[in-house]
């Protein structure tokens, strides 16, 4: 039998962070430590059936996260997925951009392996740092027979790639699946399943990936949000050749606007986007609730965005304009 491993895959944030002082949950900076070194101050690990293996992919705070570098770990991670002797990934990763890169793996990859991301609330040097334990939670599930697909692993939680969003600046259970609910939870080593693993379709990844992997400029989306006094005119700028060539911007191709409720849009945003789609730019409506997903109505012109939020259908509508 093959001697199975783990692969864990560092990109940096919080989890990675350092402080001056034990006592500085704030004042600190992301990305310091190296993926190696945050594996060694997992506790307990003497008897983990599975060897591990480390890579540094990235060593970035996620809100500066560019598409060169999800580029970059898409590649690691369907070189290690096809690596018989590869039982399944870990990744490291802030979490103010973690529900993206999870979406972007989950669209792409959508792999019969688990592909566990997670994170920390408080850097590796605070005296409470919450990034061992949820370490040690994404190895344990990464280790799980069954597991399988993109999930986000984080304060005793699991998460499927499609329902996680970030709902808090700093609670150290910063993540939700909404209406969808948890696909589980860790305890003591143990998982507790609530759902159903992430459904997979490996089939369809290789070329996704190769055409991902070789495109050297994505696609310009953009998320506007409907709200009260909303302006046309903003939609219309973005939207501007002129102004896109006067910034050395590339044309916005697709708008994903976080619209009210069930999908309404302000009536002048509504003219300034129906403008917009006439000229050849992909519109989506998602909305900008936290829970539930917008029913677009029948007779509507735009697309629905499915129920992804909006910076998840920002990944897909850059996703199908590749
Ligand atoms: C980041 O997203 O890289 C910094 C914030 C965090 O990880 O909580």
């Amino acid at each position: 039998m093959i001697h199975q491993k783990i692969v864990v895959l560092g990109t940096g944030g919080t989890i990675a962070g350092e402080a001056a002082s034990a006592d500085d949950a704030i004042g600190y900076n992301a990305a310091i430590r190296g993926v190696q070194t945050l594996l060694a101050s997992v506790p307990g690990m003497a008897q983990f059936p599975f060897e591990l293996h480390a890579e540094q992919v990235a060593q970035i705070d996620s809100k500066d996260l560019e598409t060169q570098i999800w580029q970059h770990l898409l590649l690691r991670c369907a070189y290690w997925l096809a690596q018989p002797d590869v039982r399944g990934l870990v990744i490291t990763h802030g979490t103010d951009t973690l529900e993206e890169t999870a979406y972007l793996l989950h669209a792409v990859l959508s792999p019969s392996k688990p592909v566990v991301l997670t994170c920390a609330m408080r850097p590796a040097t605070a005296v409470d740092a919450d990034g061992p334990q949820n370490l040690k939670d994404a190895l344990t599930v990464a280790a799980h027979s069954a597991a399988q697909g993109v999930m986000v692993v984080c304060a005793g939680t699991i998460h499927s790639a499609q329902a996680v969003q970030k709902v808090h600046p700093t609670r150290l259970d910063a993540f939700s699946s909404g209406d969808a609910g948890v696909v589980g939870r860790v305890h003591d080593g143990q998982i507790f399943l609530d759902g159903n693993w992430p459904v997979c379709q490996w089939i369809y990844a290789q070329a996704a990936i190769e055409k991902i992997a070789n495109i050297k400029q994505w696609p310009r989306v953009e998320i506007v949000m409907s709200h009260a006094a909303a302006q046309g005119a903003t939609v219309d700028a973005l939207v501007s050749a002129e102004v896109a060539q006067r910034f050395g911007a590339p044309a916005v191709q697709g708008l994903v606007v976080a619209a009210t409720g069930n999908g309404t849009l302000h009536h002048a945003l509504e003219a300034a986007l129906l403008r917009s789609q006439a000229s050849g730019v992909r519109v989506v409506i998602a909305s900008r609730c936290l829970l539930g997903s917008a029913a677009v109505k029948p007779g509507v012109s735009f697309q629905s965005s499915q129920g992804l939020s909006p910076v998840k259908a920002r990944v897909a509508l850059m996703l199908s304009l590749i």
